[in-house]
């Protein structure tokens, strides 16, 4: 494989398994949901990728099965990250490559204080690769502290992350995967709820990682000055893998799949102007 692809994707399908029906002979029948079919991409080291569609188009799913957090027996197809394929043995250890935030941060964020959560995903890392620094108090307070400046949050270590507001929380969920400076990271929603101020910064925050990262979104402002690629999904299918510039501004196609112009190009009766 080539060394500078990092993800590879290969006729990726998965399906949901809805609830158990019963029919009127009385012979249970089970429904399935296919949120992803035939979904097939490489990602080179380092890249930096939108994925966007509409609600229900299949974006969580497909982040969820990248960093192997779905169920394997509901998956088809195969996902390679840096040549090992994702499967129930090898991803505890893609795991330490990986940084996740979910679109909801409740699913993310359990300690009662802001810092046990930032300090959870770095002390596990850290265990792991057996490194003393895991039991150095001040080498994790110190780290925490600047995972946490990193996304504008300064002060809020004792705080309890269930009180905090949900753009508070998408912060700190930010700052849980920073800490352990994952090789990739996977950001579902990442600016859903950030005032403009935080949303600006982190922005410049993502823009300027060098790793890889790949973020599904509803922003397509964000998309815009993210990525130079962008991936978009509609009913569980990729119907484009290119360039963002060229895409963000084609509004007819964007409307025919349930998206609309960036709110940077609805001036002038809706005509992208660039
Ligand atoms: N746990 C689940 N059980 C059953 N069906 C699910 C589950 N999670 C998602 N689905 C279904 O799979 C499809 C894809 O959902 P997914 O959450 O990946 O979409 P999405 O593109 O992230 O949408 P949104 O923009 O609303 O976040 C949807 O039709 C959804 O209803
Ligand atoms: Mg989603």
């Amino acid at each position: 494989m080539n060394n500078n692809v990092i993800i590879e994707v290969k006729n990726l399908g998965y399906k949901y398994i809805q609830a158990d029906r019963v029919n009127n002979r009385n012979e249970t029948t089970r429904a399935y949901k296919e949120a992803l079919a035939d979904v097939s991409f490489t990602v080179a080291r380092g890249e930096k990728i939108s994925i966007i569609g509409p609600n229900g188009a299949g974006k969580s799913t497909l982040l969820l099965n990248l960093a192997g957090l779905s169920e394997e027996k509901n998956r088809s197809g195969e996902i390679f990250i840096s040549g090992k394929i994702i499967n129930e043995k090898n991803i505890y250890d893609l795991r330490e490559k990986i940084g996740f935030v979910f679109q909801d941060p409740n699913d993310q964020l359990f300690s009662t204080t802001v810092f046990d959560d930032v300090a959870f995903g770095l002390i596990n890392y850290l265990n792991k690769k057996k490194d003393p620094r895991a039991q150095d108090k001040e080498f994790i307070k110190k780290t925490v502290s600047e995972s946490l400046a990193a996304v504008n949050l300064y002060g809020v270590e004792n705080s309890i992350p269930h009180f905090l507001s949900f753009g508070e929380k998408k912060l700190v969920a930010l700052a849980t995967v920073l800490s352990y400076k994952p090789e990739l990271l996977f950001l579902d929603e990442p600016t859903s709820n950030l005032d403009p101020k935080n949303r600006e910064s982190f922005i410049e925050l993502i823009k300027g990682l060098e790793k890889t990262i790949i973020i599904a979104t509803h922003d397509l402002d964000l998309a815009y000055e993210f990525s130079d690629r962008t991936i978009i999904l509609n009913k569980g299918r990729i119907i484009f893998d290119g360039s963002t510039k060229n895409i963000l501004i084609d509004k007819d196609f964007l409307e025919a799949n349930s998206l609309a112009l960036p709110l940077m190009f609805r001036n002038n009766k809706d005509k992208a102007e660039i």
